[in-house]
């Protein structure tokens, strides 16, 4: 039985064929570091990595190619900006919703008793509120830092005032970071409207470029207030011992993955050709054909929004008289229907949900080449297990 993937949020596959001949072509045909050295390829490579800054920029309205950098993935991109911009006696502003990513390094920021954090509380849809934000901003608040599309329940979050309203309360001071590791290539991003100061991403996610890839965007206004995660060679001032303090120099230390960044380039360009339009429009339709599926299916329970409004195509499913783990096996076993089963990297969320206790979630997201074929395979096949679980 061929594959029937639905675990995109983790990483979309399959990418598009230019993207793997992308790839194939840095790696045969370029064959070369980007930047360190004269000959032909070198300048090559770093063509196609300026050309690839510029494309995302475009991509997310940022104001120039330089505020992109590129990272491992969407984590290294969170790492980088968390702990080079907070100090100690900050104050963090973050929610519940947020990935292990964001979580994570902050516990270990507060368990050295280096920062403080409040975590707003989202709702039934998982959801956080925008006032509960600006609400929990403090004297000592440095860091606004929010999840733009939740990886469990596939919401949309509210966060296009947040940089205003931060504003509005005369604190420039505020640093505003988005993690944008579900939205970029599936919503607009538009970074000037955001008002976000940073944005993080994977490039191997909905832009389609390759797994270890990740993209983080730093405006200019803030750059100097974050300090590197490495230090090393970046090809530039080679001659001082001193780490490049211009960006996105100083964010790159070491060996870029130059075929992972042609993956990305081919992955933004098919996003905007017409067969990207089109795929994008059908991830949309069957986006609504699995949500109504999933709603119609008696015996499953679904977390989240019950339209496609405020959310795209990542949902989560509960099946009572299955563990998840246990029914995301028998899903791929009777009929290749792949999904992921647990907490997706996000307890606080899945607390806030009451589905901790239960292990989590089944999780299905849909990518830009899941067929309708397939997405009614996989509701057949929900539809029986939920019954066998009576
Ligand atoms: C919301 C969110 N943030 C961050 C990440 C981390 O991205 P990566 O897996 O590329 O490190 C993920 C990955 O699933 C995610 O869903």
């Amino acid at each position: 039985m061929d594959r029937i993937y639905l675990d995109n949020a983790a990483t979309s596959w399959p990418k598009p064929e230019s993207v793997y001949s992308a790839i194939d072509n840095a790696q045969r045909i370029i064959g070369a570091p980007a930047g360190r050295g004269g000959y032909q390829q070198v300048v090559e490579a770093l063509r196609l990595i300026e050309q690839t800054r510029g494309l995302i920029a475009r991509f997310i309205n940022a104001p120039d190619r330089r505020t992109i950098a590129f990272t491992f993935n969407g984590t290294d991109s969170l790492s980088t900006a968390l702990f080079g911009l907070l100090r100690s006696g900050d104050h963090v502003v973050t929610s519940v919703v947020e990935h292990n990513s964001v979580l994570r390094p902050l516990h270990h920021l507060e368990s050295e008793s280096k920062i403080t954090t409040s975590y707003v509380d989202c709702n039934e849809a998982g959801t956080f509120d925008e006032n509960a934000v600006i609400e929990a901003i403090e004297p000592r608040t440095r860091l606004v830092c929010l999840n733009h599309v939740s990886n469990v329940t596939g919401s949309i979050q509210p966060i296009q005032n947040i940089k205003r309203r931060i504003l509005d309360l005369g604190r420039e001071d505020i640093v505003f970071l988005v993690d944008a590791a579900q939205s970029m290539g599936h919503i607009p991003i538009d970074i000037k409207m955001l008002g976000c100061d940073i944005l993080a991403a994977p490039g191997h996610k909905a832009i389609m470029g390759p797994l270890g890839t990740g993209i983080l965007y730093v405006s200019e206004e803030i750059a100097h207030r974050i300090s590197p995660l490495r230090y090393g060679g970046t090809g530039t001032d080679g001659s001082v011992e001193i780490q490049p303090t211009k960006i996105p120099d100083k964010f790159e230390s070491g060996n870029l993955n130059v075929p992972g960044i042609a993956g990305i380039n081919a992955g933004i360009r098919y996003l905007t050709s017409e067969e990207g339009n089109t795929k994008h429009e059908i991830w949309k339709s069957n986006s609504k054909t699995l949500l109504d599926g999933l709603l119609s299916i008696d015996g499953a329970t679904l977390q989240g929004n019950a339209t496609m409004q405020n959310r795209i195509g990542v949902f989560s499913i509960s099946i009572p008289g299955f563990d998840c783990h246990e029914a995301s096996h028998i899903l791929d076993d009777v009929a290749s229907v792949q999904t992921r089963a647990g907490l997706h990297c996000a307890p606080l969320l899945h607390r806030a949900l009451n589905t901790e206790g239960q292990g989590g979630t089944i999780r299905l997201s849909v990518g830009l080449f899941n067929t309708e074929q397939q997405i009614e395979v996989a509701i057949k096949a929900i539809t029986q297990l939920a019954q066998a679980g009576k």
